[in-house]
């Protein structure tokens, strides 16, 4: 994976509340290529494999437990300097902090219940593009 590629996750509030097609619809609109795409669900190992690096934070059970939930959409975006701008697109953590006409401000109800997910660094984009995907999978 190149460094014009991130990571992303619609989580399981974004699909319950039927905010899938409306965040899509965003990230095509910011120029996003989408070059890899699953609907699928964690299970307990995967949530707690993917979110390792928060084990010692006191939100992780609850993290944990809303990421297996219900149904995420992954996805492997492409775009000039995607990390940066993929998470300007979603805003800060916090949807209450979030920017207007952010995906989070838009569609993300809580700090923990945030719509959506975008990797923090190349680094960790291709790492977690490879939780997801195979080879193959990604265009
Ligand atoms: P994200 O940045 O995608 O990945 C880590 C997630 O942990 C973050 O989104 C939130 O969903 C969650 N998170 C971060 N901080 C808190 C917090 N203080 N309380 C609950 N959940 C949090």
């Amino acid at each position: 994976m190149t460094t014009n590629r991130t990571f992303t996750m619609l989580k399981p509030d974004a699909v319950e509340n039927g905010h899938i097609g409306a965040i899509l619809d965003k990230i095509n609109a910011a120029g996003f290529k989408i070059v890899a795409m699953k609907y699928t669900q964690l299970s307990t190992r995967d949530a707690q494999a993917f979110y390792a690096v928060h084990s010692e934070r006191p939100f992780y059970g609850e993290l944990v437990e809303f990421m297996t939930r219900g149904p995420i959409v992954a996805a492997v975006l492409e775009k000039d300097n995607a990390v940066e701008d993929f998470r300007a697109l979603i805003g800060a953590t916090n949807p209450a902090e979030a920017a207007d006409g952010t995906i989070r401000k838009m569609f993300a109800t809580s700090m923990g219940e945030n719509a959506v997910h975008g990797s923090d660094s190349d680094e960790n984009a291709t790492i977690e593009a490879s939780f997801h995907f195979s080879g193959r999978e990604i265009f």
